[in-house]
């Protein structure tokens, strides 16, 4: 009798404790409950040669097709378009931590979807 009295609380601590150890694992990366997600995106007022800089450091590490004639965010042809779609292939490639967006300060996340007609910004690479 004394005994189930004093388990109860041991065992909900014990519940308890799962539960806290097992809640960060049960969300994808960086604490996004599903259906949600964050974009990386160049600074509206970020300067041509700071986009183009953007666009060399990211392209040289993932695949910039998307933004080259042919793929479906060439269009528009501007360094703000083409530098927010492979700023965020790095985002998602770096595994989305906040720096992973810094860009020398020139990069900035967003919780809405930028995409646009064909052209698709990734999440979760
Ligand atoms: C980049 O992606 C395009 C389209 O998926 C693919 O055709 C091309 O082979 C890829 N390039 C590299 C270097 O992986």
């Amino acid at each position: 009798m004394a005994n189930s009295f004093l388990s109860f609380p041991i065992l909900g601590s014990f519940l308890l404790l799962l539960f806290a150890i097992s809640g960060g694992s049960l969300r994808p990366a960086n604490g996004q409950a599903s259906g949600q997600g964050v974009w990386c995106i160049a600074r509206p007022s970020t300067s041509d040669q700071a986009l183009t800089d953007n666009i060399n450091y990211a392209c040289g590490i993932v695949n910039c097709s998307l933004i080259q004639p042919g793929g479906s965010c060439f269009y528009p042809t501007s360094l703000m378009n083409h530098a927010s779609v492979v700023m965020n292939l790095y985002y998602q490639k770096a595994g989305r931590h906040y720096w992973n967006c810094d860009f020398k300060n020139s990069g900035l996340t967003v919780v809405t979807d930028p995409s646009y007609g064909d052209c698709k910004y990734q999440y979760a690479l």
